[in-house]
């Protein structure tokens, strides 16, 4: 159900924040443009799916806006001596906004320098973090049910293209191309909708994955975090040993594990590196591995007993989101074969509220 909101919650996420061609000052409060304006440099801290969307929008902020950007996982964050300078932006994001690790990892940021500027993206506008932070970004993904996050999870992801948005604009950077972002953002829902049409080809992927110990998830680029959310969505759900590698490392150490009981599950859209990232699958094919390709309608690969599930086309900057919905699909059927509690899965809470 949450993941068929997608479309709707993206339309509430963007709602009065942007125009036809145009990220709104206002989008992030009054007191936000100014903020932008000084920084120069962008800290994310997360934990878990939160956590994947932040890798994506370093990939952005750094982009579109020019800004470095670093992200690190929460509960690591706050055990160690980080150096903070006055002109950070220190950016939080949680769905629930309550998350023991990513408050006090907050704290101790504060702590280390009191001029640094915060602001959280969560779904929970009367959290604990945002009542400690600067500036509040509400994703408005509706109540999210599910400990496996999904539609919070890509409502933070076009929050954080706000962002990056926001940024380049507070320094007049990129006018065409962030005009051209914000039709492609416009467009979002629809395609969200038409990349939920991939829920045949999951149920016909999904059997080969279930009767499996493992899975490997490839992105190169962007889809690197992609392929990390892929896999957590599949070892939190289905209990299947998942990775994600990017798919340049593969000759590092992961290809040893390729043989017929290892699926490799790959993000193949139209990119700068799609011919390097093919070559990296061949590797793969050449020694038994089983490929299952989400790709560009443009790429075509001959995947023998595998399968090729071309993506619709959208602007690049959207395929990140528009390429996990099938990811998170392809989860939830590998969990009904195996009969796993999908919406309350073992040991996992929704918001962990203690370290
Ligand atoms: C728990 C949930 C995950 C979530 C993570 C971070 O582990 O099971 O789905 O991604 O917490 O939660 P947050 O509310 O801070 O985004």
């Amino acid at each position: 159900k949450e993941i068929f909101e997608q479309p709707q919650a993206i339309r509430d996420t963007l709602e009065s924040r942007i125009t036809k061609n145009t990220v709104l000052v206002g989008a992030f409060g009054p007191n936000a443009n100014k903020i932008f304006s000084q920084i120069k440099q962008v800290q994310i801290i997360a934990c878990g799916t939160s956590y994947n969307a932040g890798i994506v929008a370093k990939y952005w902020i750094e982009d579109i806006s020019k800004i470095p950007c670093n992200v690190e996982v929460a509960s690591e964050y706050r055990y160690r001596n980080p150096i903070l300078q006055d002109d950070t932006l220190f950016v939080t994001l949680s769905q629930s906004g309550e998350t023991a690790d990513t408050i006090e990892a907050l704290k101790t940021a504060n702590k280390i320098n009191k001029n640094i500027n915060t602001l959280c993206i969560t779904n929970s506008a009367e959290s604990s973090l945002s009542r400690i932070s600067d500036i509040t970004f509400f994703t408005h993904a509706g109540p999210e049910i599910g400990v496996a996050s999904t539609k919070a999870f890509t409502t933070q992801l076009a929050g954080l293209m706000l962002l990056a948005l926001s940024l380049a604009k507070s320094r007049d950077l990129n006018p065409v191309l962030r005009g051209r972002i914000v039709k492609a953002l416009r467009l979002l829902p629809e395609t969200i909708a038409e990349s939920l049409l991939s829920k045949e080809q999951m149920i016909e992927i999904a059997p080969n994955i279930a009767n499996k110990d493992n899975a490997l998830f490839l992105g190169r680029g962007i889809f690197y975090p992609i392929a990390k959310e892929g896999a957590l969505k599949l070892k939190e759900i289905s209990y299947i040993h998942a990775e994600a590698y990017p798919a340049g490392e593969l000759k590092h150490g992961p290809l040893a594990l390729i043989d017929e009981n290892m699926p490799v599950i790959a993000l193949a859209p139209e990119s700068e590196i799609a011919e390097k990232l093919i070559s990296n699958l061949e590797e793969v094919k050449a020694r038994g591995g089983t490929l299952y390709v989400l790709a560009d309608p443009s790429i075509n690969m001959d995947v023998k007993a595998g399968k090729l599930v071309h993506m619709p086309k959208c602007d690049f900057f959207m395929t990140p989101i528009v390429y996990n919905i099938p990811l998170q699909i392809l989860s939830y059927e590998v969990a009904l074969l195996r009969g796993t509690d999908i919406d309350q899965p073992r040991n996992l809470a929704k918001s962990v509220t203690v370290e």
